[in-house]
């Protein structure tokens, strides 16, 4: 049997309940069909009172700690986020400020996110991807993005929505069979 994948899925929920959780569980599980996977999930608002005052990642206390080396050292990244103003949500950003630079040259990353309606769906390709390009990593192309009408309360009911998951989670492995040669030439070049 093949080493499973390192999986951590970045959830920018700010709160227990939240649809944008149901989201990253859903493309966790879709991942969990399609390949073997062990996954990490870091809640961001779990880590708010930790991350909230830091202003560098030196000293942070040991849960935001090991979140940081669960995103750096991840063979994937999931990134799922609510919309807030049109954008991911202030804290899901600072967690990605106390990143350095470099972090996540060549890595992979499935970017996801949760509006109240369509009206901005092109958030992850505006904003979440630009983020990531930053960092120099490997987005997946295919872009998810689910609204209120994707879901019956706290549960996905979208098949739209659900396609799209199938459509990246492809995406995502083709992406992490190339990793290898790809990091290492992201990297050379750095
Ligand atoms: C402060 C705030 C700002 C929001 N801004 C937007 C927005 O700009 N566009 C949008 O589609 N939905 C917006 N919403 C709606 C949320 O994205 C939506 O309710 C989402 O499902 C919340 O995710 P959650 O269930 O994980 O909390 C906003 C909600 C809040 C609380």
């Amino acid at each position: 049997m093949s080493t499973p994948h390192r999986i951590t899925i970045v959830v920018g929920n700010t709160g227990d309940v939240s649809r944008t959780k149901v989201l990253a569980q859903a493309i966790g599980d879709a991942l969990a069909a399609a390949l073997p996977v062990t996954l990490q999930v870091v809640e961001v608002w779990k880590l708010a009172p930790q991350i909230g005052p830091a202003l560098s990642p030196k000293g942070l206390p040991d849960e935001a700690a090991a979140a940081l080396r669960a995103i750096e050292t991840a063979d994937l990244l999931v990134a799922v986020t609510p919309v807030y103003k049109g954008s991911y949500t202030g804290l899901f950003k600072h967690l990605f400020d106390l990143l350095a630079p470099d972090a996540l040259v060549g890595r992979p990353v499935l970017l996801a996110a949760n509006g109240g309606s369509d009206r901005h769906a092109l958030v992850v390709d505006h904003q979440l991807r630009p983020l990531f390009g930053f960092f120099r990593a490997l987005t997946v192309p295919s872009a998810v993005y689910a609204a209120e009408a994707d879901f019956d309360g706290y549960v996905l009911t979208g098949a739209g929505l659900q396609a799209r998951i199938a459509e990246a989670v492809q995406q995502a492995q083709a992406l992490l069979a190339s990793r290898a040669p790809a990091q290492a030439l992201l990297r050379e070049a750095a």
